[in-house]
């Protein structure tokens, strides 16, 4: 009889990028979870199956949602060896099954986060050798079993990532562009706004679309997780398949429809375009996403709009000094044709923010992708 950590405790993780802890924290009430406690860069709470199951399909925010199997002190390689050994794997494995492992070291004797899953990896592969005289195969791109090692202050814990796999991945990109925002980073972006469809929404530089597809996501109730195929939670030993589908055709039937022209967006590139078409294709109510390639310059301007967008900026774009001519432009073109609207605009660059021209109502510092960006609100009087 297998008796894990999570099963005992109903005890869960859940991996938020920096600066989103609170909208986190938030999210998971609003989903039910219970004992909400911070951690670094996530939060932990429990959960019975139902509302994890629920939380896994339906969270906007979280990277991943990780079930810890054990947590051990944990002082050498070795001994991180013999311990993970203690899990039966055949509880989460077959041979015709695919694993992989993320993993994290940070101050502790074991000093690669690397090698730390090198060594999870062979414990894993060496008991099935032992058992059965073969192993199973790592597929890091899409296993079947997706594994989290974290090792902090030579405490570890070996945890099952219930998404399968990060859940920013919606499913709906299947198009890109030159740097495209992360998708958890739009739904908090989202969810800082305050935006809740009783205004138009439009993004002037929306590239493929990201921040539109997750307002439609959002306001259609369609669940962040309704394009994935694999959760790693199918391969819980206590996997309950009845409540997952009594789970996934609540959350299904809640999809709605909104009204036409709520959310639009414009860009001027012409691959672009092409993105965010193919991409909202990919939803359910796709077409109520409203495009068309356009200069910023040459809109004829926006009244009681949410204006929610994500200006090129020089870093990943290459050409700083063009990004603070655009943007001081895009400054006038709100202050001159934009009154009465709220703008929220994510500055993947910091140092950006003042070549607006316009005094933010509030910052909030969003890191993501390995960019030091901040979200700045503006009221346009
Ligand atoms: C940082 S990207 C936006 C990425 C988008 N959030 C996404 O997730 O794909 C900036 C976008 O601004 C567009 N752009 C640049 N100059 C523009 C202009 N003058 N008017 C409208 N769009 C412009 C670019 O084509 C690019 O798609």
């Amino acid at each position: 009889m297998n008796d894990y950590l999570y099963q005992r405790t109903n005890h869960y993780f859940g991996q938020l990028a920096s600066g989103t802890e609170k909208c986190g924290m938030e999210e998971l009430k609003a989903l039910g979870a219970t004992h909400i406690k911070p951690g670094y860069l996530g939060a932990f709470f429990c959960a019975n199956p139902r509302t994890i199951y629920d939380i896994v399909y339906r969270t906007r925010i979280f990277s991943r949602i990780l079930a810890p199997l054990m947590v051990f002190d944990c002082h050498s390689e070795k001994y991180l060896y013999k311990t993970a050994q203690n899990i039966d794997w055949t509880d989460f494995l077959t041979l015709t099954k695919t694993f992989a492992i993320t993993s994290n070291v940070a101050d502790s004797n074991i000093t690669h986060s690397q090698y730390a899953g090198q060594i999870l990896k062979d414990a894993i592969v060496d008991q099935f050798r032992d058992k059965t005289g073969e192993r199973p195969n790592v597929d890091k791109y899409n296993p079947d079993l997706q594994l989290n090692l974290y090792i902090h202050e030579n405490k570890a814990r070996i945890s099952v990532d219930l998404g399968g796999g990060s859940l920013h991945k919606r499913g709906y990109r299947t198009e890109s562009v030159e740097a495209p925002m992360q998708e958890t980073l739009a739904a908090i972006i989202l969810q800082l706004s305050g935006w809740n469809g009783e205004r138009p929404l439009h993004d002037p530089f929306c590239g493929s679309g990201t921040l539109l597809c997750e307002a439609l996501m959002k306001q259609c109730h369609i669940p962040a997780a309704y394009l994935r195929h694999k959760f790693g939670f199918l391969r819980l030993p206590d996997f309950d398949a009845a409540v997952w589908n009594q789970v996934k055709t609540k959350a299904n039937g809640e999809i709605r429809e909104i009204p036409d022209e709520l959310i639009k967006g414009s860009d001027i590139s012409p691959e672009a375009l092409k993105a965010v078409r193919t991409n909202r294709a990919n939803l359910p109510d796709a077409g109520n996403i409203k495009v068309r390639r356009a200069d910023f310059r040459s809109l004829e301007g926006f009244e009681n709009t949410t204006l929610i967008t994500n200006p090129p900026y020089g870093i990943r774009l290459g050409d700083k000094e063009g990004t603070a001519i655009l943007l001081k432009e895009f400054g006038d073109f709100l202050k001159q044709k934009c009154t009465g609207c709220s703008a929220f605009i994510y500055y993947g660059d910091t140092t950006l923010v003042k070549k607006l021209g316009l005094k933010p109502e509030w910052k909030h510092p969003l890191r993501s992708g390995g960019l030091d960006g901040v979200l700045c609100k503006y009221e346009l009087y």
